[in-house]
């Protein structure tokens, strides 16, 4: 049997905890009053996030260096700091990688999955909050976007892998009613904690609209390429729907503390707008009080033009919903950019 949770003293276990939404999401649950134990292989992050969230909340998470596929380390994690639920955000995420080597994708994110649920079922723990993503709805036909919508029209393997998982789930929880299984398909999480502590810390070239726009205010790119300006968008260019990493966090907080039965659940974490590649420019020179150079480039194959969620089911049953404006994240992201213009840097 599966125990419920009891805030005060339930363990809550952060698979890939070190990166950007589980830095941000482990500070929500520490200040909430759960206890936190992260794993993590640093393939896209460092442990100088976990520090930095130890100081921001003056708690502890314990951090544990390794692999979700590493069934044995797992297992010792669960079992010894008896764990209750498990968030798992530990995954590979870039679009154009997942194209070029798939086998890894497959490999990390969905035997990934595979892995960590065995080691759940042995171990009785059967509660999880899995990082979906609006990736699954493909090409949406109707907008705003809810949860009824059809998924698995995806773009690329990184979009399969988010699909597979999901449909891995929803699997299980048919099979074995015990389960709680909780996906929460996430927009666009862009900004940073408001405390400049911790943030997103891309490696190389950012891929994401917003971590670029950041790196061509700080003058270490050139421009901005806004990939495209002919979309069925007001202005022409793309349209998504930017969710406050800190707005996102709470989400998975107030899913933890709402969703008591077992049973298998589906939430859109979004801000229900969806704003252009230039409204989100515009709104980064307020915030830094200078001009981003950009220029219109060709599209980039495989994107859409325009998403936003309907984030309404989230807040009728989670009573959750993202409170933090455009103006709010590109803030909070100029800070984190200028506070650490080389990232953590192994900087604790
Ligand atoms: P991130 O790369 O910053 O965080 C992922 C973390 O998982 C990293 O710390 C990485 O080192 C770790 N990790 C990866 N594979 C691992 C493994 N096999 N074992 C242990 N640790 C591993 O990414 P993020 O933006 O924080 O995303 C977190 C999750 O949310 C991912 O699953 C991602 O697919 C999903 N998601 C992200 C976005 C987004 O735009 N950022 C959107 C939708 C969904
Ligand atoms: N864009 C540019 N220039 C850039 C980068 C992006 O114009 O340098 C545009 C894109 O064309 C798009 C918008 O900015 O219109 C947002 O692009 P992002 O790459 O920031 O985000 P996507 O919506 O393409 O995808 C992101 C994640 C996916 C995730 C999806 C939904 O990368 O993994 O959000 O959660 F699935």
């Amino acid at each position: 049997m599966c125990s419920l949770p009891n805030r005060e003293k339930e363990t809550i276990l952060v698979t890939g905890g070190a990166g950007y939404i589980g830095s941000h999401t482990c500070v929500e649950l520490l200040n909430a009053g759960y206890n936190v134990v992260v794993i993590d292989n640093f393939c896209n992050s460092s442990p100088a996030s976990i520090y930095r969230v130890n100081s921001i909340t003056g708690k502890e998470a314990v951090l544990y260096s390794g692999d979700v596929r590493d069934e044995r380390l797992v297992e010792y994690v669960i079992t010894s700091h008896k764990v209750s639920a498990v968030i798992h955000f530990a995954g590979l995420k870039a679009v154009g990688e997942s194209c070029a080597n798939p086998l890894l994708y497959y490999n990390n994110n969905v035997y990934g999955m595979l892995a960590l649920l065995n080691v759940m079922r042995r171990c009785g723990c059967c509660k999880i909050i899995f990082s979906s993503s609006a990736t699954v709805y493909g090409n949406p036909k109707t907008l705003p976007v809810n949860e009824d919508a059809p998924v698995g029209n995806v773009a690329n393997p990184y979009g399969a892998t988010k699909f597979f998982q999901e449909s891995i789930l929803s699997d299980l929880q048919r099979a074995s009613g015990e389960w709680t299984v909780i996906l929460l398909r996430y927009f666009n999480p862009i900004g940073a904690h408001p405390s400049g502590l911790i943030g997103e810390d891309p490696r190389g070239i950012p891929n994401n609209l917003l971590p670029y726009v950041a790196k061509v205010a700080i003058g270490e790119l050139k421009e901005v390429q806004v990939y495209g300006d002919d979309y069925d968008t007001p202005d022409g260019t793309g349209v998504r729907d930017y969710i406050h990493v800190v707005d996102l966090a709470r989400g998975h907080l107030a899913a933890l503390d709402r969703i008591k039965t077992p049973g298998r659940f589906v939430y859109n974490l979004g801000t229900g707008k969806g704003y252009s590649v230039l409204q989100v420019i515009e709104s980064f020179e307020r915030a830094c009080g200078r001009k981003i150079p950009y220029r219109i480039v060709g599209r980039r194959p495989g994107d859409i033009d325009a998403t936003y969620a309907d984030p309404s089911k989230a807040e009728r049953e989670l009573g959750w919903r993202a409170t933090l404006t455009l103006d709010d994240m590109c803030n909070s992201l100029w800070k984190w950019q200028q506070e650490n213009p080389n990232g953590y840097n192994n900087r604790y």
